[in-house]
C-alpha cells in the first residue's frame, strides 16, 4: 500500500513538470478575485497599484510552488474563503501578470 500511494505521487509530480504552471487556472477570474480581496492591504503596503508586491526587487516568490503556497496562506491568513479553483485562478493570473514561471 505505501508503495502504491509512492507511486502515484511520483506520478503526479512527474506529470507537473512538464505541464505549463497553473495552466488549468483561468486569469480572467483570478483577477476579479484578486483585486477584490488582495490589493487594499498590498496598496496599503507598497502604494501604487500595490503591484510592486509582486515585481519589487526582493520578492520572496521565486518558484511556481512557492507562489502557489503564498496564495494558499494569504487566503486561509485573510479569511478569504477561496477554494482551492480560486487559488489556482488567482495563480494564474499572477503568474501570467507578473511572475511569469514557465
Ligand atoms: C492583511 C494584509 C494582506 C492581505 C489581505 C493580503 N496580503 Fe499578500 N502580502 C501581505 C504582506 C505583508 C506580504 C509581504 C510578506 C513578506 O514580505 O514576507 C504579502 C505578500 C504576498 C505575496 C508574495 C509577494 C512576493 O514577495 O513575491 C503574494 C503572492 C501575496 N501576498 C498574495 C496575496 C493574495 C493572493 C491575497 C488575497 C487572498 C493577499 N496576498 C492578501 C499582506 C497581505
Amino acid at each position: 500500500m505505501r508503495t502504491l500511494t509512492a507511486l502515484l505521487c511520483g506520478a503526479l509530480l512527474a506529470g507537473s513538470v512538464h505541464a505549463a504552471p497553473f495552466a488549468k487556472g483561468d486569469p480572467r477570474i483570478g483577477k476579479t478575485l484578486h483585486d477584490k480581496a488582495c490589493i487594499s492591504c498590498h496598496v496599503s503596503m507598497v502604494g501604487g497599484d500595490g503591484s510592486k508586491m509582486y515585481t519589487r526587487a526582493d520578492r520572496k516568490v521565486k518558484t511556481a510552488q512557492q507562489l502557489a503556497a503564498r496564495i494558499s496562506v494569504c487566503n486561509t491568513n485573510t479569511g478569504t474563503g477561496w477554494f482551492p479553483e480560486d487559488e489556482l485562478n488567482v495563480a494564474a493570473y499572477l503568474n501570467q501578470q507578473y511572475y511569469k514561471f514557465k
